[in-house]
């Protein structure tokens, strides 16, 4: 499966170090923008996919004012799903390996998953047939 553990030490270097800070331009036919919450704490995640001509996720940039756990599985992440195809990344789970309640680390797969989602409904709504099912 796509699931692999994530050692303590992987996660340790992705709070220290968050890979893949920032925004793409959300209004880029080729980018999906998926934003979610996390009910538990009212944290809110930000991340974004550049999906290439070939269905490839070329880009992954994230932001978060979510906890240093967020952080450290959202980075994770976003290593994880580049060059995947957009089916691969939907099926990535939860990244970390927490079982608290508030489920820090939902929340970057909630929120990729939510970036798919907003790519394939933009390109649903596109009306040039060339580009149109993609
Ligand atoms: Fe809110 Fe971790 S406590 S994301
Ligand atoms: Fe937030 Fe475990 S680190 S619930």
């Amino acid at each position: 499966t796509n699931v692999s553990r994530v050692t303590l030490k992987t996660l340790i270097s992705h709070y220290e170090k968050p890979r893949n800070v920032g925004s793409l331009p959300k209004n880029d036919v080729d980018v999906g923008t998926g934003l979610v919450g996390a009910p538990a704490c009212g944290d809110v995640m930000k991340l974004q996919i550049r999906v290439d001509e070939n269905g490839i996720i070329s880009d992954v940039k994230f932001k978060t004012f979510g906890c240093g756990s967020a952080i450290a599985s959202s980075s994770y992440m976003t290593e994880r799903v580049k060059g995947l195809s957009l089916e691969e990344a939907g099926k990535i789970k939860n990244t970390g390996n927490c079982t608290g309640t508030l489920h820090c680390s939902m929340l970057a797969e909630d929120a990729i998953r939510s970036a798919i989602r907003d790519y394939k409904s933009k390109r649903n709504n596109m009306t040039n047939p060339k580009q149109k099912g993609f």
